[in-house]
């Protein structure tokens, strides 16, 4: 999608310089972006944006009010989908590249970096139906390592330096057992570790420049222990192996519905458990980065400004310890407007309302979350240089 004339408009000339456009929120009466925000401690701001499905434009991306403010408040931006093998492979003879050629188009238009999420999402729900049928033939395992290395190189090759950092690989570990999952591909190569050494080793070849990252949803609330365990294992492993990880993406979907603002839920102990996991992670050498930050409001009652000020306490509570680690590099939000979160098409609110997950309102207004997501990142431990 080409930018609207009103919207190079409502915008300004010193929008397709992007840097120059972070200064202020344009048409908010904000002063400082989110972006320029970050930027104070060495780190960048971004959020995802979708176009809806392959072959139309819809959603977020159609929405130029959506569009204004991820220009106007963020240093990158992150496919919601449309690098995925859903995406990407509907079929075993292609590639379809139009999503992510787009959003790319448009993110270096307004100076814009883009994320690469993701070249393996290691679940077994989340592979098009063509790969979880596969034939993979008399030597299984030299032809998923086949078509995982085709796949892996012609992203990488395809975006080049254009793409510097991705998500390698998604969601490995199980949740509930700590343990790897298993998906055709791990069952074709013997284990879930070859399959995502194949992966980092070919992303590394191919994409030299990027930083390589091992994403996952653990988060610091209580039910998170399995697998948080589960996660330091395959990091460790990893270490030991040389499988060349850069970061650990911490997905940062944050208030599971019933613990935001409930301290008998949530408490110190968990920020405790949850500093620990990190101080494990960060002292193997690895980076952190907030890949996919949103609040789950689910579970809070009472009027919109209570919920605004619970969700906006938590999260500050939540980044103001993520920033405290010199470690921790990029923040990426999963989505910047409420009407476009992914939460809303999860199990609804008991009063049926929608959920308040993001910084921007429905109708695009700035709300208590955003005040306390500039306050956090204006207070950051800088990134280590
Ligand atoms: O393309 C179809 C469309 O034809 C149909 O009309 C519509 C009806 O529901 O669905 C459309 O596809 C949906 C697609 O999003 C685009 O909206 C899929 O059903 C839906 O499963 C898909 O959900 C995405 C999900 O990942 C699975 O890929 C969410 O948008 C996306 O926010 C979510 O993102 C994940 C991260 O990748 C990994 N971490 C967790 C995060 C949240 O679940």
């Amino acid at each position: 999608m080409e930018v609207t004339r009103r919207e190079s408009l409502v915008l300004g000339a010193g929008l397709a310089m992007g840097a120059a456009a972070q200064a202020a929120v344009p048409g908010t009466g904000l002063g400082e972006s989110l972006n320029r925000a970050a930027r104070r401690g060495g780190r960048r701001f971004g959020a995802a944006i979708g176009m809806g499905r392959p072959g139309h434009v819809e959603g977020a991306f159609a929405d130029p009010q959506y569009r204004r403010i991820i220009a106007s408040e963020c240093g990158l931006i992150v496919p919601e989908n449309e690098l995925k093998w859903g995406w990407v492979r509907r079929s075993p003879t292609g590639f379809d590249f139009s999503g992510a050629d787009r959003l790319l188009a448009w993110a270096e238009a307004h100076g814009l970096a883009l994320r690469g999420h993701n070249l393996v999402w290691h679940h077994p729900k989340w592979w098009p139906d063509w790969v979880t049928n596969y034939d993979f033939g008399a030597r299984p395992a030299a032809e998923a390592a086949r078509l995982l290395g085709e796949h892996i190189e012609t992203v990488c090759r395809r975006y080049g330096t254009r793409i510097r950092s991705y998500d390698v690989v998604n969601e490995a570990v199980a949740a509930e057992t700590g343990a790897m999952r298993e998906t055709v591909f791990s069952r074709a190569m013997g284990s879930a570790d070859d399959v995502l050494d194949l992966a980092f080793r070919t992303a590394r070849r191919a994409a030299p420049h990027a930083q390589l990252v091992y994403n996952d949803y653990m988060s610091w609330e209580p039910g998170n222990e399995t697998h948080r365990t589960g996660v330091l294992r395959l990091l460790e492993r990893m270490r030991k192996r040389g499988t060349p990880v850069d970061a650990l993406g911490v997905q940062s979907h944050i208030g599971s519905g019933n613990n935001v603002g409930d301290p008998s839920v949530f408490g110190p102990h968990d920020e405790r458990a949850w500093r620990r996991f990190l101080d494990e992670v960060t002292g193997m050498g690895y980076d952190l980065l907030i890949t996919e930050f949103d609040v789950n409001d689910r579970g809070i009652e009472g009027d919109i400004a209570t919920r605004d000020r619970a969700v906006a306490d938590y999260a500050r509570a939540y980044l103001d310890l993520m920033l405290s680690y010199r470690q921790l590099g990029d923040v990426l939000a999963w989505g910047i407007t409420d009407n476009y979160s992914w939460l809303q098409q999860r199990p609804p609110r008991r009063d049926g309302l929608p959920k308040r997950p993001t910084p921007y309102d429905s109708e695009y207004r700035p709300k208590p979350l955003r005040t306390a997501m500039a306050a956090a990142f204006r207070g950051a431990v800088p990134r280590r240089a």
